[in-house]
């Protein structure tokens, strides 16, 4: 059984099912979703392990095997045909071709789904997915539900990370025209208890936390590795709710009559979908998206908690090993340990300006914990990606120069934003994190006689050696040292 069964079964069915991480029919064998890779533009759907199971990630690994893939359709397992693709130019546009929006990295969001590898969609700032010409979605003031499953850890105070029912011409239609989960912490509209983030309600010029235009106590921040979130509306009455996609049950954070605003009762929805954008094409949110569905009537909160408690049974975890989990997260420090058999407890760490590994033991001075410790920043040539920040010398990043690392300090070009950027994806040998040079794509972070390189899988280089490369090129995204 999945989420759409229970919904159905509940009299409310999925008009539109969307995951890159699993069914959500237990009978779905059908495509996830669609990837392309740049070496030579084909695309490949990615399909479930077997009916109603988790997505095929080792599809998307032998199929963008040195290379980049982006996610160019998220299909609609409802059969409804209500797939999201590349979002187009609205009120605002994109920063790709035409306006449009960017198509998210489709190795970004590593995690494992009951034990077996997946993916979910890594929204950075510019990214965005809609279908503007819908079939069974809610218009005007019909009943609809929705949840999703985000990473409650990656968020920004951007407008607007949003998940649901927006408009058909990709414009601001005015208050009402819209009725989305939304999550992150900008407070330009609503807000809740704490610093944020929060789940609230887009309803189109206005995120609502409650009855509220602004402030509402009763919508906690909450910030779960993985997190469902919950919107829900019927003619002057909707709720949001939420919880941990790992474990327990849902809350119920508002459940009322429609905001104390002019124009959103009734409601004047629309029936687009948007992932990872405003209404009107906003692209300033940054989030991750794993499965969301949008169903036709209003679900009973019963209905929802069964849908959750398959969600936790579903198994959603991290995918970086050991009991010494790091994020990649921007904000986040982190230490990256080696992989390869006989080098486990070495670790990247800078030392005179150079990029090298050292066995990094907790009774190691605190100078050598510093110098193998990283912040994780949104890459400096491209969000989708990350660099590595010092801890000891903030303002100087990891960069290679001639395929060889180095500390250095962040000059501010664009050679030295495309040098210091990496672009993750799933460890080469099985294990943890490979890192992508994103100017030299086919090259990765490589530990080469305890010296770190950009290697390619063979060539000229001494450090290109193919013996070792896959364990040479996987790092354990660890707890930083400092
Ligand atoms: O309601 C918040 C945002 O306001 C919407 O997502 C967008 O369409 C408008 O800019
Ligand atoms: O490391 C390879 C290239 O060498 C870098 O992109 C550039 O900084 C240098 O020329």
């Amino acid at each position: 059984q999945g989420p759409c069964d229970i919904y159905a079964a509940g009299g409310t069915p999925c008009v539109a099912a969307h995951s890159t991480t699993r069914a959500l029919y237990g009978n779905y064998n059908g495509p996830l979703y669609q990837v392309r890779r740049s070496s030579d533009n084909a695309t490949r759907d990615i399909g479930v392990l077997s009916a109603g199971g988790v997505a095929n990630a080792a599809a998307q690994d032998s199929f963008c095997a040195n290379t980049t893939c982006l996610i160019t359709i998220i299909y609609d397992q409802s059969g409804r045909n209500n797939r999201l693709t590349q979002a187009p130019p609205g009120g605002f546009s994109g920063p790709a071709a035409g306006g449009y929006d960017n198509l998210a990295v489709a190795t970004a969001a590593p995690v494992t789904v009951g034990g077996q590898k997946a993916y979910g969609v890594y929204v950075a700032p510019g990214t965005g997915y809609r279908n503007n010409n819908t079939n069974g979605v809610a218009k005007g003031d019909q009943p609809e539900g929705m949840y999703a499953i985000f990473d409650g850890t990656h968020y920004n105070g951007g407008c607007c990370f949003d998940y649901g029912n927006a408009e058909t011409n990709s414009r601001d239609n005015g208050n009402g025209t819209m009725e989305a989960i939304y999550f992150g912490n900008i407070k330009v509209w609503g807000y809740g208890a704490g610093n944020g983030p929060w789940i609230m309600a887009d309803l189109e010029n206005g995120l609502f936390s409650g009855v509220n235009q602004h402030y509402n106590a009763g919508d906690p921040s909450i910030s779960h590795r993985f997190l469902t979130a919950i919107v829900k509306g019927e003619p002057n009455h909707w709720a949001i709710r939420g919880g941990n996609a790992q474990s327990g049950s849902l809350s119920t954070f508002y459940n009322g009559v429609r905001p104390n605003v002019a124009g959103y009762n009734p409601m004047k929805k629309e029936g687009a979908i948007i992932l990872g954008i405003g209404g009107d094409n906003s692209v300033g949110a940054r989030g991750t998206f794993y499965e969301g569905v949008m169903t036709s009537g209003y679900p009973s909160d019963a209905t929802e908690n069964a849908v959750q408690a398959n969600v936790v049974a579903a198994g959603y975890s991290t995918t970086t090993g050991g009991g010494q989990n790091g994020t990649l997260t921007p904000g986040s420090a982190i230490s990256l340990r080696a992989t390869t058999p006989g080098y486990t407890d070495r670790y990247i760490r800078h030392q005179n300006d150079n990029a090298i590994t050292s066995v990094i033991t907790s009774s190691s001075s605190t100078l050598d914990k510093s110098d193998a410790t990283w912040i994780v920043r949104s890459g400096l040539a491209n969000s989708s990606c990350v660099s590595f920040e010092s801890r000891n010398y903030p303002g100087d990043y990891l960069r290679h120069s001639y395929y060889q690392l180095y500390r250095q300090r962040d000059d501010g070009s664009s050679q030295f934003a495309q040098d210091a950027t990496f672009c993750p994806q799933a460890g080469k040998n099985g294990q943890g994190t490979s890192f992508a040079s994103y100017n030299f794509p086919a090259r990765f972070l490589r530990h080469y006689n305890n010296t770190v390189y950009i290697a390619s899988n063979g060539g000229s280089n001494a450090f290109d050696n193919a013996t070792q490369w896959s364990n040479d090129v996987s790092w354990v995204v660890s707890q930083p040292w400092a």
